[in-house]
């Protein structure tokens, strides 16, 4: 369906991965592309095929190591020498790094790696989105990642550049609210694509559980085209994930992912992870039962049937979410499953005895 006939979206990282499902998605509804990678050989052979299966008009390939100096300007003037106008920009391309930084990982494919998930992503929005404000029209897709969210043991630096990116995102965001250009951020889990095995991390657990880029990619494309400012894929699991990076402790956090990021197969270790997802429950149980007590003591009598309900529901959807949590990271064990429900369950109890301690106090 060529809806967009006309229209030019550029995308780095196109020669595979979400990138190019991402790259798909364009050609199918009418775009000309602009593919840019190292790849060029596989971007020609894409090119081909999109001519050929979706009648793309034009395609444009830059082959370019975008992790080197002044990449990003290269691209954008080899995109002003063709004459060709960008109304959709995709910041795909990106490389991640497994090991322990103080000893294992290696700093020039680390230096490389902020280069390109971070210097040349900030360079290629800064050149395009000034061409998009002056013609008050445009969109822009940046690849974060649900490891944004996460401090990710193992993966450290990697999850600081995503962490850079949806945090540039988010400000943007803010600063193009009056305008028609719009920037969205695309937060995906664990990817079935190539990225775990360039970025070393093939045997770890977190690769146990890894989603379609061909989903990631449409969920990314239905945000973008709709001016989302985000979007996490893959539904409630994933939403829950994302509430709990911004709930939980932060150290809690890092455990969790310290375990997901562990070498696989260790079916001792994965009986700990349900410890793990309770204590992240405590720690939120606390912090909120507290909070809510705090409240309390300070209420009307109004209020405080409010705060009474609120524990409630605290509590509930505590229950639910370390099931889900549990659910998730301890799959083949049911009976670890059971515990850690019946621990959300004490803690249910616990939140509300909190507030209860208070009005005895109040
Ligand atoms: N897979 C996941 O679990 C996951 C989860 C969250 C976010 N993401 C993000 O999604 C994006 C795409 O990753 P993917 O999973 O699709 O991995 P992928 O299949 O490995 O794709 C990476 C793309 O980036 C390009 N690229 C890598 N280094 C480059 C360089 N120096 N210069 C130019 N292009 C370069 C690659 O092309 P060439 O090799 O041809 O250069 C390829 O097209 C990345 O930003 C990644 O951080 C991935």
């Amino acid at each position: 369906m060529n809806t967009e006939t006309g229209k030019t979206a550029l995308i780095t990282g196109a020669s595979s991965g979400i990138g190019q499902e991402l790259a798909k998605l364009f050609a199918q509804d009418g775009y000309n592309l602009v593919l840019v990678a190292r790849s060029d050989d596989k971007l020609d052979r894409l090119g081909e095929v999109f001519k050929s299966n979706y009648g793309t008009q034009q395609v444009t390939v830059i082959g370019k190591d975008l992790s080197t100096e002044d990449a990003a300007q290269d691209v954008y003037n080899q995109v002003k020498a063709k004459g060709i106008t960008v109304d959709v920009l995709v910041n795909d391309a990106g490389v991640g790094l497994y090991g322990l930084f103080a000893t294992d990982t290696d700093w020039e494919r680390e230096k490389a790696m902020i280069h390109l998930n971070v210097l040349t992503l900030t360079q290629m929005t800064k050149l395009f989105l000034y061409d998009m404000l002056s013609r008050n029209e445009g969109k822009i897709l940046n690849l974060a990642s649900l490891l944004s969210i996460a401090p990710s043991p193992l993966m450290a630096v990697y999850a600081g550049t995503k962490a850079y990116v949806y945090n540039f995102t988010q400000s943007l965001i803010n600063e193009l609210k009056d305008t028609n250009v719009t920037i969205t951020a695309l937060l995906p889990n664990a990817t079935d694509t190539d990225f775990f095995n360039k970025a070393g991390a093939e045997n770890t657990k977190v690769t146990d559980e890894v989603q379609d880029p061909v989903m990631v990619a449409q969920a990314g494309y239905d945000a973008l085209m709709a001016g989302k400012h985000k979007i996490v894929p893959g539904g409630f699991k994933n939403k829950s994930y994302e509430i709990l990076s911004y709930v939980a402790p932060q150290e809690a956090v890092a455990s969790m992912m310290r375990n997901k990021m562990e070498q696989k197969p260790d079916p001792v270790a994965e009986k700990d992870d349900s410890s793990i997802a309770w204590e992240i429950g405590i720690g939120i149980a606390v912090v909120a039962g507290i909070a809510l007590g705090l409240a309390y003591a300070k209420s009307d009598a109004i209020d405080r049937a409010k705060y009474r309900y609120k524990a409630k529901s605290l509590a509930d959807t505590l229950s639910d979410t370390l099931s889900s949590v549990a659910d998730n990271v301890v799959s083949s064990v049911l009976d670890t499953y059971k515990t850690t429900k019946a621990k959300a369950r004490e803690l249910t109890n616990r939140a509300e005895e909190e507030v209860e301690e208070v009005e005895a106090i109040a």
